[in-house]
This record gives structure tokens, C-alpha cells and sequence, in this order.
């Protein structure tokens, strides 16, 4: 099997050293770079998942290193060709995504700026929270073509959407498709209409106010996640979206997902990043894909956009 990359994972919080031993088992990466500001925390993690290899089957070598705010230790990232920033703080209990803006922001300008010097062709993926404002702010931060930057958030909130659907109707998560659009926050927009269940329209297979029900949780997510665990927040689900994504990039696979992505028009809506399905590549974004939404889906992610929009606008000044 022939390995190809590199990869970095920015932050060796549990999302960030899930993300990074997803992308080592996958085993098509060269390396896999982990990083933490923690002195020896991304070392002792990569030693760890470098001792599993033999045992699960990969060859991927994953290093990791130290870094600092001003700048040191990003040498081992150098040329990566993709980068997850993860960095930043969970939610805790009855926050909102929101409610991290102005202390992740100063965390992940930092991080961007460190990353764009060493890996000026990496296709980033931000993560860290609010989803839709950290990555405005990395794409600022960067000065790298909006195609270079995107952010995961559609991945997440559909597999959330899919299990519920699920679970519900007593069906394999295989049989399910659902579609998540708009913001990773209060304006995210569930799509039922382009949800099936072995090739069903959902809304033939469960009554309006059900569906509503599951939409309203998968809104709430992450959330749920948050206030049983009391610390942290989501990160196998996340993990699992973020390294999906990544992979998608170093194949070149071409792959529609949902995704947090620059949109130029589709929709009727312009200069703003929103969650939208694109189509993705070893250059980043390749295309947004449009797709037939009814007449109050459109409206709910024009609101969507509207809402990310101011907020994106002030993450500049942050
Ligand atoms: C969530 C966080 C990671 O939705 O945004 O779980």
C-alpha cells in the first residue's frame, strides 16, 4: 500500500487525538503530526499510537510536537498538506457555542497564522468553536483562498440526524440518509425533505411533529453530549466527521459532503461561510453543490446566513 501526506492535527484535546489516530489507522498518510501547547503532551500521545501499530496494522508514523503561541515547535508541521485545527476550549454545561467566541478566537488567529507560515498549500479544516466564526477567522487570518478553508460541521450534524432517524425506525444506520445545512448553532436547518430510508422519502415514514422532534434534537447535539458528560463536549462523532473530510482531501475523492464552505451566489446568497454540501478535493473545496430545497428550507438557511454573517464580520476585530 503506498502512503502519501501529511497530515496535522492542531490540539491533542480528545477531538483533536481521536482525529489524529482515525487519520493513522486509515494508514494512507505518510505522517501524522499532533500537536498541543501542553509540554509533552503530543509526544507521550504520538509514542502511544506509534506503540498500537503493530497491533492494529498501519504504518503511518505519527509525531508529535510542542508548540507555543509565538510560534515554536510549528517546524514539525511543516508542508503539511492538510491541517484540523481543533484548538481552542469545549463547551461546559448551559453554554452555547457562542458563548467560546472571544477566547477561541485569540487561540485559533494564533494557531492560523502559525500554520499559513509553514504550510502556505495546506487545505485547512477548522473545527474548534463557534464553527462558523472560527473558520471566517481562519480564512482571514490565513490570507488563503476560501477553497483552502473549510470547516466540519454538516458531517457531524447529519450523522447525528441519521442515528436518531435511526434509532427511531428500527433501521441500520446504512439505510439512512439525512442532510444538515446552515450553521453548526441555533440556526443550523435539518433538511427532511432530502431525508430517506431505503430510497423512502422520511416524510412518507414518520408523522410531521416526529420528525420535527429529531430535528430539534439533532440541533441540539452536541448539547446533549456536553451536559452528560459535564466536561468536554462530543469528539467520537466529531473525530469521525473531521478525519472523513481530511481523507476526502488527500484522495482527491471528489466527495459531496455537507460542510461548512465559502458560498459565492448558490442559494441567492453570497460572502459568507455556511454550512452547505460541497465537493471535496485535494485543493479544498471543489464546487458547492446546490441542491432542490422546498421553499422554507431555502428561507431557513437564508436566516442561517444572515445570522453567521454579522457574527463573521465581528470575528475580524477579534
Ligand atoms: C459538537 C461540538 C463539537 O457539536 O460542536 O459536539
Amino acid at each position: 500500500m503506498s502512503r502519501s501526506g501529511k497530515v496535522t492535527v492542531v490540539g491533542s484535546g480528545f477531538y483533536g487525538s481521536t482525529t489524529a489516530l482515525r487519520l493513522a489507522e486509515y494508514d494512507i498518510f505518510e505522517t501524522v503530526v499532533l500537536t498541543d501547547i501542553l509540554e509533552g503532551k503530543a509526544e507521550g500521545l504520538a509514542l502511544d499510537m506509534n506503540q498500537s501499530r503493530s497491533i492494529e496494522g498501519f504504518e503511518t508514523k505519527v509525531v508529535g510536537a510542542t508548540t507555543t503561541a509565538d510560534g515554536a515547535g510549528y517546524e514539525a508541521t511543516a508542508n503539511s498538506d492538510v491541517v484540523v485545527i481543533t484548538a481552542g476550549l469545549p463547551r461546559k454545561p448551559g453554554m452555547s457555542r457562542m458563548d467560546l467566541i472571544g477566547v477561541n478566537a485569540g487561540i485559533v488567529r494564533g494557531v492560523a497564522e502559525n500554520i499559513a507560515k509553514h504550510s502556505p498549500k495546506a487545505v485547512i479544516i477548522v473545527v474548534s468553536n463557534p464553527l462558523d466564526e472560527m473558520t471566517a477567522l481562519t480564512q482571514i487570518a490565513t490570507g488563503f483562498p476560501h477553497h483552502q478553508v473549510m470547516g466540519q460541521a454538516g458531517m457531524l450534524d447529519t450523522a447525528r440526524f441519521t442515528n436518531y432517524v435511526a434509532e427511531k425506525l428500527a433501521v441500520p444506520v446504512s439505510a439512512v440518509k439525512t442532510l444538515t445545512l446552515g450553521s453548526h448553532g441555533e440556526t443550523m436547518v435539518p433538511v427532511p425533505s432530502r431525508c430517506t430510508v431505503n430510497g423512502q422519502p422520511l416524510t412518507s415514514l414518520l408523522p410531521a411533529n416526529e420528525i420535527e422532534e429529531l430535528v430539534e434534537r439533532t440541533r441540539n447535539g452536541g448539547a446533549e453530549i456536553v451536559a452528560l458528560l459535564k466536561t468536554g463536549s462530543a469528539y467520537y462523532a466529531p473525530s469521525a466527521a473531521a478525519a472523513r473530510m481530511a481523507k476526502a482531501v488527500i484522495e482527491d475523492s471528489g466527495a459531496i459532503m455537507p460542510v461548512c464552505a465559502w458560498v459565492e451566489g448558490q442559494y441567492g446568497i453570497s460572502g459568507v461561510y455556511l454550512g452547505v454540501e460541497a465537493k471535496i478535493g485535494r485543493a479544498g473545496i471543489k464546487e458547492v453543490v446546490e441542491t432542490a430545497l422546498t421553499d422554507s428550507e431555502v428561507a431557513a438557511l437564508k436566516v442561517a446566513a444572515e445570522a453567521v454573517r454579522s457574527k463573521q464580520a465581528d470575528v475580524k476585530d477579534l
